[in-house]
């Protein structure tokens, strides 16, 4: 395993999460215990990208469940439809959340929360866990992050 994250030095996202995801492929390359591997997924994901809050619910029977994450203390438990993360898992696909205040039913976990991008992950071909991402500032996510962060999701569906 990596002992250091190297962090791009450019502002420019793209390049940060270009660095970044090889680097997230080689961490969990020789771990096979799912929660240490998302443990260190959101580190890495908070280190590069200093989300405001970055972490995983994994559904638990009827509910997704608080996993490893980065940043303020977190609801725990959120059932299917509900928020974005129960509207993610519910329709079983990327929702990305401009303004928090403007979705219907969102969770607020924290006040300083603006924008969210919450994504899925699958095993045969059912929702496993979500990656949720909080940022403190308006409009903050947009295609890069989507396409970047769908990419880690397909990394963490080979753990699965
Ligand atoms: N805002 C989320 C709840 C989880 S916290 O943001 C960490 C939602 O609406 O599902």
């Amino acid at each position: 395993m990596a002992e250091e994250l190297i962090i791009a030095t450019s502002n420019d996202k793209q390049e940060r999460y270009k660095t970044l995801i090889p680097q997230i492929e080689s961490l969990v390359a020789e771990e096979a215990d799912l929660i240490a591997n998302l443990s260190n997924i959101a580190a890495a994901l908070k280190q590069t990208m200093n989300f405001f809050w970055v972490g995983f619910y994994i559904v638990k029977e009827d509910q997704l469940v608080l996993g490893p994450f980065q940043g303020p203390i977190a609801c725990t438990r959120i059932n299917l439809g509900k928020g974005v993360c129960g509207t993610s898992w519910k329709e079983e696909k990327t929702i990305l959340v401009p303004n928090v205040d403007e979705f219907p039913g969102h969770i607020a976990c924290s006040s300083a929360a603006q924008s969210e991008i919450v994504l899925p992950a699958f095993k045969n071909g059912k929702v496993a866990l979500v990656l949720d991402v909080d940022s403190d500032k308006l409009n903050d996510f947009d295609k890069v992050d989507q396409n970047a962060l769908e990419n880690v999701m397909r990394i963490i569906e080979r753990l699965l």
